[in-house]
Parts: C-alpha cells; sequence; structure tokens
C-alpha cells in the first residue's frame, strides 16, 4: 500500500486509518501456508452423473454418486468435482478425501425444503444434545466426517441451505430435533474453503468441529439479520484454522469460538486452539467477533486483527458461564474498526443456558490474559461491560488504546466486576478495577 501525502499530520492520519484498516504488512500475512491451494490431478462435472441444473430436479443421488466415485476410484492427486453454472437442488451429501468440489460461476447449490426426509445423526459428544433441542441433531447439509485434504471452492458459486422453512420451525417451535449447519467437517484434516458464498443456512453456516489445519478465506456467508441462530464461521474444540478476508452479514454470531457444552465439554476435552481471525467484515444483530459461550474444553492461543463491524450488537463478546468450567485465555484481538454498534466490547460470566440440570454448579471457567488493543469505535451506544465470576475472576485483562465514540455526545460508562488487569488510553474512561500502571503481562 503506497501512502502519499503532505504534511506530518496528515501521514499521522493516514498511518492511523492505515493501521486501522488495512495495514501493508498483514496484507501480507495469510492462511496459505497452514493448508495451501492445490490443483486436482482429475476433473469430473456432476452432469456426468445425471444431475440437472434447472432448480427443480432433486440431484441428491447425483451428488452421493459423484462422490461415492471419487472415494472408490481414487486418482494419485485427486480429484476436483465440477458444479457448472446453474441451480442444483440436492438433499444432504458427504464430501470424501482428496477431493475439491468447485463451484462455478453462476452454480447454486441449493438444499431442499424436504425437511420430513431429512436425515438425522448422532448429538456431538461434546454437547451431550443436540444444541437446541434434545437427543439427536439434523444432518449437516453438506458434511465432511474423518478426512483429509477436501477442497471447497470455485468461483464465487453458491451453496444456498434455504433455510426459512427451518427457521420457521424454530419461531413456531415445531422443531423436533436441532437444525442442520450448511457445511460441517468433523474429525477432518487440511481443509480449505475459499471463494464460495454460503446463504441462508438453516443453522449454523460453518462448522468445522474436532478438526485441525483448517483454512476459510475469501468466503461471503449471508443470511438476513431476523434468521435465529445463523451464525457465520464457528470453530469448535479445533486446532490451527484461519480465517481470513471473509465478509459475513447473518442473524447470529459473525465468528464464534466454540469448545463444547458444560459437563459434556467438559469430559470430552477437546480445546480450541490456535485461531487466526483477521480481515473480516460484517453486520449482525449479535455479536461481532465472539469467544463462548460453549467453551467447556477451553479456549487458547486466539490472534484476532484487523476486523471491521457495523450494525452489530456486541463489536467483541467474550461469554462463558457458572458450570461452563474451561478456560479462555491468551486472547489477542487488535485493530478494530466499528461503526453503529449497540456495546463495543463485552467480556461475560453469565452468558448462554445449560444443556440440562446436570451441569456442575462448581465448574467454574477460567479467563485470563485477554489483550484487546487499538480498536475504534464511532456511534457506539455503551462502551462496554467487564463482569467476571465472584469465584473465579477474570485476570489479566489488558486495554490498550481502545476509543469508543458515542451517539451524539453521549457518554455512557464501563460496567466492572469481578475483574483484575490494565486500561491505557481508554475512551471513555474505563472502571476502577483496570489499573493504569503495570502492562507487563498484555500479550504480544
Ligand atoms: C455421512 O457420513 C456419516 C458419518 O460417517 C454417516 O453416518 C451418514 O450416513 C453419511 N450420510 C450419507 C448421506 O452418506
Ligand atoms: C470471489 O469473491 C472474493 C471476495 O470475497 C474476491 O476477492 C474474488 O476475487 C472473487 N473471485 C472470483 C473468481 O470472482
Ligand atoms: C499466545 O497465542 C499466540 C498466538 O495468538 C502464540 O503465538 C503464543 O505462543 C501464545 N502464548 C503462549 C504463552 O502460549
Amino acid at each position: 500500500m503506497e501512502i502519499r501525502v503532505g504534511t506530518a499530520a496528515a501521514a499521522a492520519a493516514a498511518m492511523l486509518f492505515a493501521l486501522l484498516l488495512s495495514p501493508a504488512a498483514a496484507a501480507e500475512t495469510t492462511c496459505s501456508g497452514i493448508v495451501p491451494m492445490r490443483s486436482r490431478s482429475e476433473v469430473i462435472s456432476i452432469e456426468e452423473f445425471g444431475a440437472v441444473g434447472d432448480g427443480r430436479t432433486l440431484n441428491t443421488w447425483s451428488f452421493r454418486k459423484a462422490i461415492y466415485r471419487i472415494q472408490h476410484l481414487r486418482r494419485q492427486g485427486g480429484t476436483l468435482l465440477h458444479v457448472p453454472r446453474g441451480v442444483w437442488l440436492t438433499g444432504n451429501f458427504n464430501l470424501t478425501s482428496h477431493m475439491t468440489l468447485f463451484l462455478a460461476r453462476g452454480a447454486v447449490i441449493k438444499a431442499t425444503q424436504d425437511t420430513e426426509k431429512w436425515p438425522l445423526a448422532e448429538p456431538l459428544p461434546s454437547y451431550g444434545r443436540g444444541r437446541e433441542r434434545p437427543g439427536g441433531r439434523y444432518a449437516s447439509f453438506i458434511q465432511g466426517y474423518g478426512l483429509v485434504d477436501v477442497i471447497v471452492t470455485g468461483e464465487n458459486g453458491t451453496i444456498d441451505g434455504q433455510g426459512g422453512v427451518w427457521w420457521n420451525m424454530w419461531n413456531q417451535r415445531t422443531l423436533k430435533f436441532t437444525r442442520p449447519h450448511l457445511l460441517e467437517f468433523l474429525h477432518s484434516t487440511y481443509i480449505h474453503i475459499s471463494n464460495v458464498i454460503l446463504k441462508n443456512s438453516p443453522f449454523w453456516n460453518i462448522h468445522p468441529v474436532y478438526s485441525s489445519n483448517v483454512v476459510i478465506r475469501s468466503v461471503t456467508v449471508l443470511a438476513p439479520h431476523d434468521s435465529p441462530n445463523t451464525d457465520g464461521i464457528d470453530p469448535d474444540s479445533c486446532s490451527n484454522v484461519c480465517i481470513e478476508d471473509c465478509f459475513i452479514s447473518t442473524g447470529d454470531d459473525l465468528v464464534a469460538v466454540k469448545s463444547g457444552w458444560d459437563e459434556y465439554g467438559i469430559a470430552y476435552g477437546r480445546p480450541c486452539s490456535d485461531i487466526i481471525i483477521r480481515r473480516v467484515t460484517g453486520s449482525s444483530p449479535f455479536s461481532g467477533i465472539a469467544i463462548g459461550s460453549e467453551a467447556s474444553g477451553g479456549v487458547e492461543n486466539i490472534l484476532v486483527e484487523n476486523i471491521n463491524i457495523y450494525s452489530t450488537g456486541i463489536g467483541i463478546h467474550i461469554k462463558t458461564n457458572t458450570g461452563r468450567g474451561g478456560f479462555i485465555r491468551n486472547v489477542t484481538i487488535s485493530q478494530v474498526y466499528m461503526n453503529r454498534v449497540g456495546k463495543g466490547l463485552r467480556i461475560a460470566g453469565d452468558v448462554g443456558d445449560h444443556p440440562d440440570e446436570n451441569f456442575n454448579l462448581n465448574a467454574l471457567p477460567k479467563v485470563d490474559g485477554v489483550t484487546i488493543r487499538n480498536v475504534w469505535g464511532v456511534e457506539v451506544q455503551q462502551p462496554g461491560s467487564i463482569e467476571g465470576i465472584k469465584a473465579s475472576p477474570f485476570t489479566r485483562i489488558c486495554l490498550s488504546n481502545v476509543r469508543l465514540w458515542g451517539v451524539g455526545g453521549r457518554k455512557e460508562m464501563w460496567q466492572c466486576g469481578a475483574v483484575s488487569g490494565t486500561a491505557v488510553g481508554v475512551q471513555p474512561w474505563p472502571c476502577a478495577e483496570l489499573t493504569t500502571t503495570s502492562t507487563v503481562f498484555c500479550n504480544g
């Protein structure tokens, strides 16, 4: 990025702008090292399996046959399944290892709305039950289980969940089981998702769980702001996940880092660690960047930078609860720009419900080592709150250069409790619990 300026003041302003919005240094940093993009030695088209892209023909067997073929006639270097321009209606299907699902420009893979015939899947062990209904859950629309080396990419074709029927069932309380995710990987590694549009997921959009080495870049995720629980990207009990250059506008958290629910998550004990989230832009009635509230397996080593949030409920939201157990530690969030948010920052120990009555009230989460720096917000209704748990106060919370401007010059106060840490260069002035002295423990 080239900055040409006349005066020192303009230079300083340009530097600040560059720092906040698109630093030249960070623009060079990408996820590509974690899961490189690769080409395939064989290309097949969904049309070879009898699929018809007219938006009406149900192509479930074509997708399943094509993937069965890739799985059982393995080619060295893997196979690309090409989905051409057209609207390809289908029921849910599973991916297989060493494949690329390629959505050409104008290709739409559209989920059937036949919820009656939608297959069920086991609940996730770290949740003990479906997230919204007891028992199992509806299988995800496109799923990978126990896979290695899978790419979902193309020319910004669309995966459309047609979630409306599911949102209605949720709104009318007629759901029998937990709604399907749009794209889910379980127990998988070397997963690369790029240059696709995900639209109208019945539930969370992209859900990598118990997986490692996952790259999600240049992805667009869209769902109406009033669609229930349509989280954008939720890395859950995963390690080495890199999310970058995404635009997300949904009805729930844009990105939420998770690791299981209460006693089930504690027993399963698989943390979410080494997660990078950078250059994400978006809008939601709930949170921009969230950690939790399901974090019972622990969440650590999280790096979030260059985030642009507008018209959103809570900019940065770290949430946990009594009975949750686990930990949230070594989190660094920097270069965040917010415009029109209800609350800039919230770190809270009383968020989210419990799976059942068997959670352990003595399972207290530990929140330690959270650094939030270089945050710039305008039209922020409330700066925020940091309210720990009395029996397990939040420690080493570090705010530095956090500037949040109210609406119409109105000055709201921070709310704090059961927290210790520091604050330097915070506007409006934060609560007395955060001291202005030693910053030696701040991350990074
Ligand atoms: C997809 O994979 C899961 C897990 O291996 C399996 O239970 C399910 O039957 C598969 N679904 C289809 C449609 O093949
Ligand atoms: C797809 O969209 C992304 C933005 O998310 C853009 O950077 C990229 O150039 C587009 N790719 C194509 C092939 O149109
Ligand atoms: C904290 O997390 C960062 C990644 O965000 C990592 O580089 C660093 O090693 C971690 N620190 C500790 C003490 O684990």
